[in-house]
């Protein structure tokens, strides 16, 4: 008797628990920062390019990527990247601070969300 009162009530919250422990798992999945810990990633290196072939366009510049130095990761509606990456300007090789929006499923999704330097 206790037990299936027990099943009933569960029956009865089970979509309030799923509901809230997916909001949380939500709440979980945005926000951290992971720090990339292979720079040579080749995924990371296409995100460090991409920021600088697309600052070009946008600034009608004429950087040339090098590196990634380091960075860091944020999943987000796809991925957010934070990365830290050396580009030549001319002779002179700086430290440029990127942040990428990338939605790997959506086809040329990717968006330079910030292009900072040379720091
Ligand atoms: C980093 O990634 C590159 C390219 O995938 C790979 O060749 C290299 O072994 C990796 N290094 C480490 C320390 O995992
Ligand atoms: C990206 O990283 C740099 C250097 O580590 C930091 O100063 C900056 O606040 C970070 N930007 C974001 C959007 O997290
Ligand atoms: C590149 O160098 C030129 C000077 O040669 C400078 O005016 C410009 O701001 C530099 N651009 C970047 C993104 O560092």
């Amino acid at each position: 008797m206790r037990s299936n009162l027990f099943i009933t009530i569960l029956i009865f919250f089970l979509p309030f628990i799923l509901f809230n422990s997916s909001e949380a798992a939500r709440r979980v999945l945005v926000g951290g920062w992971t720090k990339i810990t292979n720079v040579s990633d080749p995924k990371v290196v296409e995100i460090g390019k991409f920021a600088v072939d697309q600052h070009n366009k946008e600034a009608k510049a004429s950087l040339k990527f090098s590196k990634v130095v380091s960075g860091e990761r944020q999943v987000v509606a796809g991925m957010n990247y934070n990365l830290t990456i050396t580009a030549a300007n001319g002779s002179v090789e700086n430290n440029y601070v990127v942040v990428v929006w990338d939605k790997p499923w959506v086809k040329n999704f990717r968006r330079l969300t910030s292009f900072k330097g040379p720091i």
